[in-house]
């Protein structure tokens, strides 16, 4: 996979030489490459910005640099092909969510060209122009504002890469994550242990050192169900009750969870948060 990255701020993608992602470059499954927006500038102060028209606070990225650097970083790669053709991912605030299920389908493209704005965000125009060519990605983190894009292209890139084959070494790593399609029914993975068996007079958890699988496998699955109902209620109330067997729905409501008559779960009334 190629990835390339246009930022005010080359130096803040240096983490992309690191652990799993600069291993995977160094094996040459990650074409990388990091451009200096600044270099398509044309004034003597290199300036990317300007104040928004319309007024309010702050200041916007200019149109011409963004349009140089992604028409010169598109013409650096072949795309006849549909199937060869580069993504262009904006990280924003206003994006939409990004979550495993994009990771796994940014993970299926060739070529994705990352565009991390600083400021108030890129004049609209860019991504308009770009979506007319290609599939245009707007991407949030999460819900709070990060002072530029570039830490959302650490998260993705990371998120993507671990996805991408031979990348992680053990196929099966990935199989259990929290918020893999197909995982756990949508829960979130339980607590993990591992020598020695006690450590500052706290003991694994007696079944781990058992060997009895089906009694760790459902212990694995309580435990999620529990760390699930508490970290994250909204993932229980839309879990498709078809996907819990009889013992999940003992634990569910052992922790106060009720059926709801369409079979779902939800909260106990006290625990629902004004
Ligand atoms: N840029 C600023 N905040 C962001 C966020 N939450 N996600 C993606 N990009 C951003």
């Amino acid at each position: 996979m190629r990835l390339d990255v246009v930022t005010i701020f080359p130096e803040y993608l240096e983490p992309l030489n690191v652990s799993l992602v600069g291993k995977a470059r160094a094996r040459g499954q990650l074409d990388v490459r990091v451009h200096d927006l600044r270099a398509w500038t044309h004034d003597r102060h290199h300036t990317v910005d300007d104040t928004p028209y319309g007024g309010g606070p702050g200041m916007v990225m200019k149109p011409g640099p963004w349009g140089e650097a992604l028409d010169a970083v598109l013409a650096s790669g072949t795309h006849d092909l549909p199937e060869a053709r580069p993504a262009l991912v904006v990280p924003t605030p206003s994006g939409r969510p990004f979550t495993q299920g994009l990771a796994v389908e940014l993970a299926g493209r060739p070529w994705l060209v990352f565009a991390p704005a600083r400021y108030e965000g890129i004049d609209r125009r860019v991504i308009e122009e770009y979506a007319e060519r290609l599939t245009v990605y707007e991407v949030s983190i999460g819900d709070y504002v990060l002072a530029g894009g570039e830490a959302a292209v650490l998260v993705i890139t990371e998120a993507v890469a671990r996805l991408l084959p031979g990348v992680l070494g053990n196929a099966e790593s990935h199989r259990d994550d929290s918020f893999a399609p197909g995982a756990m029914a949508d829960l979130l993975e339980g607590p993990v242990y591992t020598k020695p068996p006690e450590w500052r007079s706290r003991a694994v958890p007696e079944v781990l050192l058992s060997g009895h699988h089906g009694r760790i496998a459902r212990w694995r699955r309580d435990e999620a169900l529990r760390r699930t109902g508490r970290n994250r209620p909204d993932l229980v109330e839309r879990c498709d009750p078809g996907a819990l067997d009889a013992h999940d729905r003992a634990v569910l409501e052992e922790l106060g969870w009720r059926r709801l008559a369409d079979g779902r779960f939800g909260r106990p009334p006290d625990d629902v948060e004004e």
